[in-house]
């Protein structure tokens, strides 16, 4: 297994690239299902996940072919669909229960296994089943699978109320709402930009669907949808990791491609703790104001609040802010799996049930640690960057999942950073 050495140093400075959204790229690759027509995106991120949903719709009989170096997705889907997704695959990522809507709203079944438990929590799926049962579809959980079957052979469009603003749940039931018969509203949808991105391409492949970005949206169904090209969105969580890491380490950074609408609660929460940001022609520009953190209270929300996603590194940073620091995770119930091994890192932080409590220290020292999920991994990267001496981050298989080409990322604005294999 891999790992990651990091020389706690001086400051960064230089520019580094966004890729395209995981988040969002993961939604886009089964829309392919919904359509006879290819589906192209461009600007795809490179990543183990993507490798993942590649291997899944190749299984399910859709062709998907890597270009230019692998940020082209050439998909098409126009033979034989095999409507099963299988353990073996589907439990590597979450994210394939993403095709149980598309699979049901092209074939009318579809057998999906359950994704298992995740470190960051039980991530159940009954906002996800309830929406499709209202919209026709019968739905059993046997042998670990989800065996769905809509009632006719079509779904039908229903109104949907979600408990949560479930991501997942607005995207299984957006894309299965695109070729239902009738009308399909969903109260309470989740608002982030994939989901937005989502719409967009959707709606280029002729589908009907108003008030994304909004917690009401509408699909008007329709008997077929043909093909697009689509490119994906910046990934806002990379953004947000790379825009900590000049704020963590002092220097300046420019994120390039970053966008300031797809983070304005994360940037307000950077401006309250002392670290600039400017919008330029390029991207998104970052430093520190002044040569501490200032100490400040974050609670995790559906977007647009602070992404949970961007918690672990946002902890990280607190770590030695001037002050102590609250982080409530209000979105999943174990995401603070990073804590002890900042601790290990001599830092001062009290968990208690989805509340973090961050007392500054002045500085990190270097230690190994252990990546437990994705965002951890890279919240340890980010440690080790301004800590004192030399961390070693294992188990940075977790890191490939998210983030690209991190360590040339990273030694490009000066960090002492190499991967190493054991
Ligand atoms: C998406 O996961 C993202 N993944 C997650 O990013 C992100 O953390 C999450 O949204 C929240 O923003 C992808 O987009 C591939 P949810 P998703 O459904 O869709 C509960 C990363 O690091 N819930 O909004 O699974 C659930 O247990 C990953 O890139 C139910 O109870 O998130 C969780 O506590 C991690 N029942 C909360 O809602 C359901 O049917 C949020 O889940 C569905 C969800």
């Amino acid at each position: 297994m891999d790992s990651i050495l990091v020389q706690g140093g001086g400051p960064l400075n230089g520019q580094i690239p966004i890729a395209g959204a995981k988040n969002a790229c993961l939604t886009l690759m089964p829309a392919t299902l919904l359509s006879e027509e290819p589906l192209t995106l461009t600007n795809a991120p490179r990543l183990s996940d993507i490798k993942t949903m590649t291997e899944l719709l190749r299984s399910l009989g859709s062709e998907v072919a890597t270009m230019q170096d692998g940020k082209t997705l050439a998909m098409s889907c126009h033979g034989e669909i095999n409507t099963r997704a299988e353990y073996d695959i589907v439990r590597k990522m979450r994210a394939s229960n993403l095709v149980l809507g598309p699979l049901l709203a092209r074939e009318g079944v579809a057998e999906v296994s359950l994704p298992g438990g995740c470190a960051i929590g039980a991530r159940p799926m009954d906002i996800h089943t309830d929406g499709l049962t209202l919209m026709g579809a019968d739905i059993e959980l046997r042998d670990g699978y989800l065996h769905a079957k809509a009632q006719g052979g079509r779904l039908k469009g229903a109104v949907i109320d979600f408990p949560f603003a479930s991501v997942g749940a607005t995207e299984n039931i957006m894309m299965a709402a695109t070729l239902a018969k009738g009308t399909t509203v969903i109260n309470n949808a989740a608002r982030e930009p994939e989901i937005v991105d989502l719409a967009d391409c959707l709606r280029k492949m002729g589908a009907q669907i108003d008030g994304d970005g909004t917690s009401t949206i509408t699909i008007q169904g329709v008997d077929r949808l043909g093909g697009a090209t689509h490119p994906v969105v910046t990934d806002r969580i990379e953004l947000g990791t790379y825009m900590l890491a000049p704020a963590f380490c002092g220097g300046e950074v420019e994120c390039l491609g970053g966008r300031m609408d797809l983070l304005t609660a994360f940037c307000e929460k950077l401006d309250e703790a002392g670290i600039e940001v400017t919008e330029t022609d390029k991207g998104l520009k970052v430093k520190r104001r002044t040569d501490e953190i200032k100490a400040i209270n974050i609670t995790t929300e559906p977007f647009p609040g602070f992404p949970t996603d961007l918690q672990a590194q946002m902890m990280a940073v607190l770590c030695t802010a001037n002050g102590t620091s609250v982080l409530e995770e209000k979105i999943f119930e174990n995401r603070f799996m990073h804590a002890p091994e900042l601790v290990r890192m001599g830092a001062n932080i009290d968990v208690a049930g989805g509340t973090a409590t961050v007392t500054g220290v002045n500085k990190l020292k270097g230690a190994p640690v252990m990546a437990t999920d994705l965002r951890a991994s890279i919240s340890l990267i980010l440690a080790g960057l301004a800590a004192e001496g030399e961390t070693k981050v294992s188990r940075v298989y977790h890191l490939d999942r998210g983030y690209e080409k991190v360590v040339r990322k990273l030694q490009a604005v000066g960090a002492q950073i190499e991967r190493i294999s054991e």
